[in-house]
């Protein structure tokens, strides 16, 4: 899709983006990190020259020349009469081929499958024919699936029937239905800062104003500033991430759970709560599900991180009225869950307790690695411990998180800069690192951070790019 991105909005995205370098190179280097992230898209078109050169306030030659650089460079292809889009050149497309030439990814929060899944398929297997005389086209789930989904919100507490749960192919796909029916462009939806960024990646796509308020590792939500945000822009709809949230690994607290629910239900915000994370558990103890707390609540589960991200199955807890307006709406978007997958899923639904108990050690030994290879080789960068989760959000304090992710690339490692998980070029000093790998893996990784991170600063150019986040 193309987007015609603002002077003011590159503003915003570029963030603190002069270097030591000649002003026309590090301004092209910028936009470069933040095509290369994600963060602008290929095919997008950048503001005409004056444009930027006065959202900045910089000279238009500069950036001219900054245009010019990433013309050479092959990122930005310009028609005359119709504008300049950003690009990837051949050699950095496609996200595929570059994820297979990185000797280490950390760019996922994900786990290996749980061990049980390969018997889930088998025992699956058995069941299917049972299934294959009906058209296959599952909008809602299987009856067995959406009771044993139901099943577990009743385990953690909370009294839910199957006809409040519709299974989806991911969470990531219950999370743009949900959009697609509840939003209209130009609304406003509110989420946290940092937030999870494909989340992101749907709203702004739906064409959302997102606003945004602080979670902060050392005070929590910022309730005064998501109240002041929900009574001042009436968001039409509020995503959260109550349980070890992504990227902070935290969670919050009954009282922030109480207070958010309660000021969204008071003025009119739909608060859908993400419990993607809610199961990796180390050593927290159970928290009771967001929506114990307002009828109102829309819930999204999944089991991508607990048992396999393979699987593609997740699901939508909300009232009865809300998943038939999804339904109505739920063609448009895709013609329902597989079959075999929801097969495997109500046998691994069963297994909960077992899964859960997995992941943890599993979470616990990679946390318990990770923070001891950061106070080897990079003590100076801040990391609070989570107690549940997939990653650390490491405060780096100085180094440039996109320069640090540049760099990494050069070293055959993939890592997601700060910013990615925030709205205005936020968290440039920060970084996020799954601990889902195993000890060798993170071992190896750390020591590369510990190594470039010397060399790095706050400066993009010094270090070479290899490839596309
Ligand atoms: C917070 C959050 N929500 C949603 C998703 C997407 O989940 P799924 O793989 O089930 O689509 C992820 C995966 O990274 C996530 O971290």
């Amino acid at each position: 899709m193309n987007s015609f991105v603002t002077g003011r909005r590159l503003a915003r995205e570029l963030g603190e983006w002069r270097s030591g370098a000649p002003a026309y190179r590090a301004l092209a280097e910028r936009i470069r990190v933040l095509l290369m992230d994600g963060r602008l898209s290929s095919g997008a078109r950048l503001p005409a020259e004056r444009e930027l050169s006065q959202a900045l306030d910089l000279s238009r030659t500069t950036v001219a020349a900054a245009y010019s650089k990433l013309r050479d460079d092959g990122y930005l292809e310009s028609v005359r009469g119709s504008g300049s889009t950003l690009q990837l050149p051949g050699r950095e497309r496609g996200e595929h081929s570059l994820q297979h030439s990185l000797a280490l990814d950390f760019t996922k929060a994900t786990s290996p499958a749980y061990p049980g899944i390969q018997a889930a398929y088998a025992a699956a297997v058995e069941e299917l024919p049972n299934y294959l005389s009906h058209d296959g086209f599952d909008l809602v789930g299987l009856p067995d699936l959406r009771e044993a989904i139901a099943q577990s919100y009743r385990d953690r507490g909370l009294a839910t029937s199957p006809d409040q749960i519709m299974v989806t192919i991911g969470a990531q796909n219950a999370l743009n239905l949900i959009t697609r029916t509840l939003y209209s462009p130009g609304e406003r939806i509110l989420v946290e800062q940092p937030t999870y960024p494909h989340a992101l990646d749907t709203f702004t796509q739906a064409g959302a104003r997102v606003i945004a308020f602080p979670v902060r590792q050392d005070g929590g939500w910022d309730l005064p500033e998501a109240l002041l945000q929900i009574r001042r822009a009436a968001p039409t709809l509020a995503y959260l991430m109550p349980d070890f949230h992504n990227p902070t690994g935290m969670s919050m607290s009954l009282h922030e759970r109480e207070y958010l629910a309660a000021a969204a239900s008071r003025e009119g915000t739909v608060l859908v709560a993400d419990e993607t994370t809610a199961l990796l558990d180390i050593d927290r103890g159970q928290m009771p599900p967001m929506a114990t707390f307002s009828p109102n609540i829309i819930s999204i589960g999944s089991l991508g991180k607990i048992a396999w991200g393979g699987l593609r199955i997740g699901w939508i807890r909300g009232s009865r009225e809300v998943l038939a307006q999804l339904l109505r709406n739920r063609p448009a978007v895709d013609l329902g869950t597989p079959m075999m997958e929801q097969l495997v899923a109500t046998k691994l639904i069963q297994d909960m307790p077992s899964m859960m108990a997995s992941r943890s050690l599993d979470l616990r030994r990679g946390r318990d690695t990770a923070i001891r290879l950061l106070k080897e080789y990079v003590p100076r960068w801040q990391v609070q411990v989570p107690d549940g989760g997939l990653c650390l959000w490491i405060n780096t304090e100085t180094v440039s998180s996109s320069a640090l992710a540049l760099a990494a690339r050069a070293e055959g490692m993939g890592i997601v800069p700060g910013p990615r998980f925030g709205i205005d070029g936020a968290f440039e000093r920060y970084l996020r690192l799954p601990f889902s790998y195993s000890e060798e893996q993170l071992s190896e990784g750390i020591q590369i951070l510990g190594r470039i991170a010397h060399g790095v600063g706050s400066d993009p150019l010094r270090m070479p790019l290899q490839a596309v986040i």
